[in-house]
């Protein structure tokens, strides 16, 4: 019964964790809509594992099941996944997350840069954030992932295969997958270069249409006075 209550309590500890990184990424979403007019986040989603993975993890890692091993061992019991337009928008947010100064990162993997052989690409991002409960404050570790829309679709893809052959896809399947993480790939890729392009040319318009100078009405105000001086 101890230990039941416990391992309640470890387990809110995550999912507060997850509400903090949630508001952290909630906050830059709509603050860039209102600043840019635009959202580099499609969208986040969360996970808690469920206490079954969890267990079945630790013994896959050969982990002690006590909640200190199972803290230290197992990384990714919250976990966070933003869905990005673009590729630069993956590390644009990485980087407006990871230097806040509450947010610890432990552990950078860049399979963006660095795919998995099967194509598998995300950005992943071991970080810890503290909570403030009512006798403590915990440092709470959360698997951040970061990907573009085509990354996900490949990775829901693939995750859905996998698990369809318990882990021993077909070897021809594996070559298809792989090709297809090369087709989202240049897909990525075109579609950030069009979405420069239109940045661009935006820009040009802007500039070469006619100056709208909206004058502050202080300014407009001392001018009239200084007309009225000197007439
Ligand atoms: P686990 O795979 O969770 O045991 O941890 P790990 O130490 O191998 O970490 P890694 O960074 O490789 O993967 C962590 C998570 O990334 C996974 O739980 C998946 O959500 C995701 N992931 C990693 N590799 C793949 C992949 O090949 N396909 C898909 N669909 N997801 C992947
Ligand atoms: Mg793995």
């Amino acid at each position: 019964m101890r230990f039941r209550a416990e391992f309640t309590r470890f387990m809110m500890s995550y999912q507060f964790g997850i509400a903090e990184l949630m508001t952290k990424i909630n906050i830059l979403k709509d603050e860039f809509t209102h600043i840019h007019h635009y959202s580099p986040i499609e969208h986040v989603t969360s996970r808690l594992k469920s206490p079954q993975s969890l267990l079945q993890k630790a013994q896959r890692k050969d982990s002690p099941i006590t909640l200190d091993d199972i803290r230290k061992n197992i990384v990714d019991i919250a976990g966070v996944r933003i869905t990005c337009s673009f590729i630069k928008d993956t590390y644009r947010i990485a980087d407006m997350l990871t230097n806040q100064s509450d947010v610890t990162v432990t552990e950078i993997r860049d399979y963006i840069a660095n795919p998995k052989p099967n194509g598998y690409k995300s950005l992943h991002i071991l970080l810890e954030l503290p909570v403030f409960m009512s006798d403590r404050v915990e440092q709470v570790p959360i698997e951040l992932q970061i990907r573009t829309i085509a990354m996900d679709f490949w990775a829901s893809l693939e995750h859905k295969i996998y698990y369809k052959y318990g882990g021993e896809v077909p070897a021809g399947l594996t070559d298809e997958l792989t090709e297809a993480a090369e087709v989202a790939n240049r897909l990525d890729v075109k579609m950030e270069r069009l979405h420069e392009e239109i940045t661009q040319a935006k820009v040009e318009s802007q500039l070469d249409a006619p100056p709208l100078l909206p004058l502050p009405i202080e300014l407009l105000e001392s001018l009239a006075q200084r007309y009225r001086e000197t007439s």
